[in-house]
């Protein structure tokens, strides 16, 4: 067995190449109709990690051209306040796609800010309505993180009629979208979740392993299929493996499956960072413009 049997699928390079896409599309837009996608990115409290994907939003999305607008919130914002400025997004013209950053501090609701949203701006796909359009295979805004999945897998691996597809989380951001999306492109699809029996087994007949739980390195590699394409969604901050660092507080981020032990086995794998991560915010400038133009009728 070589070292390293995978070919890994840098998510950089393909998030940037649907990027100059999105720019394209923008321009054309305003040259055409006088539009100017635009986004609106909700985050409430500080929470760190928050902080950081709500900046680079609001940074790419201007650096495609759109218009972009972050309402940064304070920690104590109540229930009412957060609701009154989603219903004001709604209704402005000059936006197009509303994105309430989650999770949400602990004393607020996100159950009843999703059902206001406005499903024409849900760029996140998180809605009642866009869940329903998609399980339908109805023309709907998608989830950007599985859409961002499907966008790699169709590159490494073409036509995914017919294979097996495993799905491990059933998470209502990626795991039950993903699985419809592997769906409708004729995979023969399971979701997998912590109460499935014999996990590893049920994953070693996939073909495409999307791994979406939150548990860093659950996935090993003889978990593996061998050939099969793994798609890595996991973001888990875990302590340096080095003692030293790791004394020192330090942590590093890990995916869900064990990397080192996979890359010898799967025919094509994600890294993780850089895989699937850099294509979620790709997808949601990618979304913004199809919301925009959906709300003006061109689609
Ligand atoms: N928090 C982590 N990922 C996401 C995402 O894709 N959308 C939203 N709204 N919040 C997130």
């Amino acid at each position: 067995m070589p070292e390293s049997s995978a070919q890994l699928i840098d998510g950089k390079v393909y998030a940037e190449r649907l990027r100059a896409r999105v720019a394209e599309e923008v321009a054309a837009l305003k040259a055409s109709h006088g539009i100017q996608p635009g986004l609106a990115v909700v985050l409430v409290g500080d929470d760190p990690a928050s902080q950081i994907y709500v900046r680079s939003k609001g940074e790419q999305s201007l650096a495609a051209g759109m218009h972009s607008v972050t309402h940064r919130l304070p920690e104590d914002t109540t229930q009412a306040e957060l609701e009154r400025l989603v219903a004001e997004l709604n209704v402005d013209p000059l936006i197009h796609g509303i994105l309430v950053q989650l999770p949400l501090p602990k004393h607020l609701d996100e159950k009843p800010i999703l059902a206001l949203l406005n499903p024409d701006k849900d760029v996140d796909g998180l809605t009642v309505a866009n869940a329903g359009r998609l399980a339908q295979s109805l023309p709907a805004l998608v989830p950007c993180t599985p859409m961002g999945c499907m966008i790699l897998l169709r590159d490494v691996l073409g036509d995914l009629t017919g294979k097996r597809a495993v799905v491990v989380g059933r998470s209502v951001l990626v795991g039950r979208p993903i699985a419809q999306l592997l769906l409708q492109a004729d995979c023969t699809v399971t979701i997998a979740h912590s109460r499935t029996a014999d996990l590893p087994a049920v994953c070693r007949e996939a073909d495409i392993l999307v791994a979406a739980v939150g548990r860093p390195r659950m996935i090993k590699g003889d978990w593996i299929k061998p050939g099969a394409a793994v798609i890595d969604v996991g973001i888990n901050r875990v302590p340096f493996d080095d003692p030293i660092k790791a004394a020192e507080g330090r942590t590093k981020v890990v995916g869900d499956v064990d990397f080192k032990q996979a890359s010898q086995v799967a025919g094509w794998l994600t890294p993780a960072p850089g895989g699937v991560g850099p294509m979620t915010v790709a997808v949601l400038l990618q979304n913004t413009v199809t919301a925009a133009k959906m709300q003006a009728g061109l689609i």
